[in-house]
């Protein structure tokens, strides 16, 4: 039954708060501020609000790869790791086969595909509708984009496309820029791409860290950019390559063979955590990497 005495009356004018206005503050990520309420929520379950940055387990690679080294049994491999990344990177058959709902972790869903690494890389298509990252409550759909590849036009039409029916739904969609073989990974051709990218719709970008003007791609970038690992590196290159990144301007990394497959998983992915959240140096961070990895 209803209760009127819950009511506030006239004696309860201090519950009102009458003279204190109500606090409004941008919203942390850059280029994100005019972005909807749940696009944002999506947004904040990615980038940790507190250090504005994130730190993303890639193990999408079999979508055109098969299985991948150390990425032969994804259960094995990712679920020990599940719990110390801020977002997990996979396709949908790997998300509903192999990761519980019950990780309750934030999902950037691999939505182009359509390749092999038998044929053109960028001949992908769209490869999983919205309805299905809905579905699967995806934090953001990632779509490769070839900038300079023989299909260009249509992988930016396959972003465009995808960050339209984002915009929709409220789901952000992130930008993965492919680089072909026979290109070459400088700031000229990441500033290029990115800036591509950001100006097509994407709320953010995934790319490859460069060692000379990595701070004009990001500076000229107007949303986050996040970067990939690439190969796999030493563990104190590796967290050498974050720190100069974060600190050259990226958002946070988006790792795949650097963590699942080093020696000890955990350890690096921890060691890199401290490096993106807690701005830890890399010599620090690789001593973590060494106690954790003796101790396992
Ligand atoms: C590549 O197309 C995939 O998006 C991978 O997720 C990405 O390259 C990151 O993985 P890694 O750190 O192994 O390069």
């Amino acid at each position: 039954m209803a209760d009127l005495d819950g009511v506030t009356g006239e004696d309860n004018a201090a519950g009102y708060g009458i003279g204190i206005p109500v606090e409004t503050k941008p919203y942390f990520l850059k280029g994100s501020n005019n972005l909807g309420w749940g696009m944002q929520d999506r947004l904040s379950r990615m980038f940790c609000p507190k250090s504005g940055k994130t730190v993303m387990l890639a193990f999408d690679h079999g979508y055109f790869m098969g299985p991948t080294s150390d990425l032969e049994r994804i259960d094995l491999a990712i679920r020990p790791l599940a719990e110390y990344a801020d977002v997990l990177m996979c396709a949908r058959g790997a998300l509903r086969g192999c990761i519980p709902p019950t990780y309750n972790k934030a999902i950037s869903l691999r939505c182009s595909g359509g390749i092999s690494v038998l044929t053109e890389l960028s001949n992908e298509v769209i490869a999983v509708n919205i309805e299905d990252a809905v579905r699967l409550n995806a934090s953001a759909m990632a779509i490769q984009v070839h900038i300079g590849g023989q299909y260009e036009r249509n992988t930016i039409d396959n972003l465009v496309r995808t960050v339209d029916a984002g915009m929709k739904y409220g789901v952000p969609t992130l930008a993965v820029t492919a680089v072909g073989r026979e290109m070459v990974r400088d700031s000229r051709y990441l500033g290029l791409a990115t800036r591509i990218c950001a100006e097509m719709g994407a709320q953010f970008v995934k790319t490859y860290y460069c060692d000379e003007g990595f701070e004009k791609v990001t500076a000229a970038c107007p949303v986050p950019i996040v970067i990939a690992g690439g190969k796999k590196l030493p563990e104190l290159d590796a967290l050498k390559m974050c720190r100069r990144a974060i600190d050259e301007g990226a958002l946070g990394v988006d790792m795949g063979r650097n963590i699942f497959q080093s020696e000890a998983p955990i350890a690096i992915l921890k060691a890199v955590r401290a490096v993106v959240h807690e701005n830890e140096t890399p010599e620090k961070a690789f001593e973590m990497y060494e106690t954790l990895k003796n101790e396992q």
